[in-house]
């Protein structure tokens, strides 16, 4: 059963873009799973992005580098099955859009027509122009990602602050306004200096979605599992957590064990009942006609 309810419209890129017309603040948060769909869409968000986050926040890898479309799609289609009102945005992950621009574009249309987005987001400047520009005019709407680009991690030399010299700040203004050119409908800005978001954001016609950004971006996105404390190994700056659900979920966990080692787990109400009279005919049964006794032998662990 879907949680959104049937005159919920749904959420476009243009709903995004007249929100930025409004000054009406855009949310985004990433989801891998249905029930996670359900329940961002039932917050009202305003946007939901299959990251290649996935890689690290779900699958165990060290980076995104090792998430493949095949990864990304399962995941893609765990959220679409939830039909949300929000805008559904999938990551294109590395090597699926880099290499050639007609397997971009094929690649992107796997996000709409097998994984059930409405979108894609891809990373980099200026040298996704062309890839961008293709993929829609293919008719499949592109969000674009600045900044510090985790895909980019070794070239990058680690997760730290892009854009904090006036040429690399400049660079970023100048690959936005590129990738807008090239038709990009709203932007990821991550970990730029607040002031160099807000420059880029007062310069673009479509949305800036920031992620450690600073509060000028015309909307926020967090990852899923920072945001509702799953992830406690690393806590960067800009993340603020709104819950501590790995804590709660290992204590609910340590209640389950007690309970079932001290026979407290099941109780009468979680059984199903047999009525008596069935029960006593099984025990007439029984009488009547006791089962074979069993072998130890044929007891094969
Ligand atoms: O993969 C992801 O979760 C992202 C967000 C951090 C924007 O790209």
């Amino acid at each position: 059963m879907s949680m959104v309810p049937a005159s919920a419209a749904r959420t476009t890129p243009r709903t995004l873009l007249a929100k930025k017309a409004r000054g009406e603040p855009l949310v985004m948060v990433t989801a891998y799973d249905h029930p996670s769909a359900r329940a961002a869409d039932a917050a009202g968000v305003d946007a939901i992005l299959v990251g290649d986050s996935l890689g690290m926040v779900v699958l165990g890898y060290d980076d995104t580098l090792r998430v493949t479309m095949d990864d990304m799609l399962h995941h893609a289609r765990a959220v679409a099955r939830a039909r949300t009102a929000a805008l559904r945005v999938g990551d294109m992950p590395f090597l699926s859009y880099q290499a050639d621009v007609a397997e971009a574009v094929r690649n992107a249309g796997r996000f709409l027509s097998d994984g059930g987005m409405d979108a894609v987001k891809l990373e980099g400047g200026r040298e996704r122009a062309r890839t961008v520009r293709a993929i829609v005019e293919a008719g499949i709407p592109v969000m674009g990602h600045l900044g510090l680009t985790p895909q980019s991690i070794r070239a990058l030399g680690g997760y730290r602050v892009q854009a904090a010299t006036a040429e690399a700040a400049r660079r970023v203004l100048d690959d936005a306004l590129r990738l807008e050119d090239a038709g990009c409908f709203a932007i990821v800005l991550e970990a730029i200096p607040d002031r160099v978001a807000a420059l880029v954001t007062s310069r673009l016609g479509v949305p800036t979605i920031g992620i450690g950004a600073g509060a000028a971006c015309d909307g926020q996105v967090l990852v899923w599992h920072d945001l509702l404390g799953w992830e406690e190994r690393i806590s960067p700056r800009f993340v603020k957590r709104y819950a501590a659900m790995a804590e709660e979920a290992r204590g609910a966990l340590g209640r389950y064990a007690a309970d079932v080692r001290e026979r407290r787990f099941p109780a009468a109400e979680h059984v199903y009942p047999i009525a008596d009279a069935e029960w006593e005919r099984l025990q007439a049964g029984l009488a009547a006609h006791p089962p074979a006794a069993r072998r130890p032998e044929t007891v094969a662990w």
